[in-house]
């Protein structure tokens, strides 16, 4: 729109006569004049209406879309919701797209107050309210910052398909979809592809979109959400691939620092502590702190409960590290896919890395085998067949260099930084077990 004025931008043009545009977010309608508060992206402004054009309003509700002109001039009048210094003495209002409609949930309070169910099934108007706008701006700046980080480095972004013949991530939790009379999956992660950029670039990077068949609604599982993928060649050991993944966190984090502050102040949140330096622990190591100081015997557990992982990265880690954020290597074969690199020196163990990034599980990644003879044994011991493999085995065939990367989940790391209680929160259009829609 041309010659329009932004609502962040206004203190700086105090008395000259602008345009602004957006939604109707509140009215209220006086005697011989009234208020209305206009909503853009950058935020609230009040307008000081006359009668006739109060009468423009007439019988249209909230989220109407408005142009108004008029002159910028210092607030009269604190009572009209907003923070800001300034209104707008409005001379010519027009409106650009009525709403007749009463709004299935009020969205001009701090709050919305509904359900979170019915805060996703009316997402359309939900979406708008400045909160919910601020956690998806925060999921942005998180993405900017890893792909600044990662360009930096020189790595390479790729764009993975999405569609696919064969699950990567094992296990039955895939969605099939009719392919032309064939049976083609969605993609669980971009794992193979990745893998196979190695005989390439030796470094990329990408934002994927991956899909599960979870059978259970829990507060941190989708069914579709998105990884932020990392993938490098000629490694020696796992603390180069956790190296990078630290240093990508802590540019995504200052991106979110520097560029969301009025968001975070909005959300009420506190990004999670960063420390000198993220600690690195085994799993092992993980359960006994468990239990020695936390007072949970988990110690024969395979894997970290979700109570677990919670304690390590909100409790254990912020006291002793000053970090929200802890790697935990050395996982068991049997909890870690096909293309897990085993450890050499103990079969027992894989060269793999889960971050727990303030509450909850936000990465795995690892070393992966590289070598032809060692990927086919391992799809059989694994009891996969190889020859449904024939694409990926080839780059092991045709020489692979040593190496291994990881994936952020998007979502999980959004919800964890901001302290959602569901992940559905932190996802702008949710799919779960129950949802399709909107
Ligand atoms: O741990 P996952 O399954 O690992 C992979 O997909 C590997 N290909 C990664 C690698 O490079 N080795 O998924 C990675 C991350 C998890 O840590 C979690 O943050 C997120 O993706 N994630 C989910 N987020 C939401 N809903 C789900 N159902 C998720 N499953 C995994
Ligand atoms: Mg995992």
């Amino acid at each position: 729109m041309k010659n329009r004025t932004l609502i962040k931008d206004l203190p700086s043009v105090l008395g000259q006569t602008v345009a602004v545009a957006g939604w109707l977010h509140r009215l209220r309608d006086l005697n011989n004049f009234g208020f209305a508060i206009l909503r853009d992206r950058t935020g609230l402004v009040q307008l000081v209406l006359t009668v006739e054009q109060l009468g423009q309003l007439k019988g249209l509700q909230v989220e109407t879309v408005l142009k108004a002109t008029g002159t910028v001039v210092k607030k009269q009048n604190k009572a009209g919701g907003t923070q800001d210094e300034v209104e707008i003495q409005v001379s010519e209002l027009e409106i650009l797209s009525p709403v007749v409609d009463v709004l299935p949930v009020e969205i001009n309070k701090p709050e919305i107050d509904a359900q979170p169910e019915t805060v996703i099934d009316n997402r359309v108007v939900t979406l708008r309210h400045p909160k919910q706008r601020a956690i998806f701006r925060v999921q942005a700046a998180l993405v900017r910052g890893y792909r600044t980080y990662m360009a930096l480095q020189g790595f390479t972004e790729i764009f993975f398909p999405v569609l696919s013949g064969a699950a990567s991530e094992g296990g039955a939790e895939f969605f099939k979809v009719d392919y032309y009379g064939r049976e083609a999956t969605l993609t669980q992660s971009a794992q193979l592809y990745k893998q196979i950029t190695m005989g390439v670039y030796e470094g990329v990077y990408g934002l994927s979109y991956s899909f599960r068949a979870e059978k259970f609604a829990t507060s941190r599982h989708l069914t579709e959400f998105n990884q932020l993928e990392f993938e490098m060649g000629f490694v020696d050991d796992m603390e180069e691939l956790m190296a990078v993944e630290e240093g990508a966190i802590r540019e995504m984090l200052a991106t979110v620092e520097r560029e969301c502050g009025d968001d975070l102040k909005l959300l009420g949140a506190t990004l999670p502590p960063l420390g000198d330096r993220f600690p690195r622990l085994t799993l092992q190591e993980a359960l006994q702190a468990y239990k020695d100081e936390g007072g949970v015997d988990e110690l024969h557990e395979p894997d970290l409960s979700p109570a677990a992982e919670r304690w390590l990265s909100t409790v254990w880690a912020p006291k002793h590290y000053r970090s929200g954020f802890v790697f935990v290597t050395d996982w068991s074969p049997a909890k870690r896919p096909f293309y897990a690199k085993v450890d050499p020196r103990n079969p027992e163990n894989t060269l793999t890395f889960d971050v727990i990034g303030f509450g909850s599980e936000i990465t795995s990644g690892g070393m992966r085998i590289n070598r032809y003879d060692e990927q086919v044994r391992r799809l059989q011991e694994k009891g996969l067949d190889p020859a449904q493999f024939e694409d990926y085995l080839m780059m092991h065939k045709y020489g692979i260099p040593p190496e291994g990367g990881f994936a952020i989940g998007l979502q999980r790391l959004t919800q964890n930084i901001l302290g959602l209680s569901n992940i559905k929160e932190a996802t702008i259009f949710p799919r779960d077990v129950q949802r399709l829609r909107p």
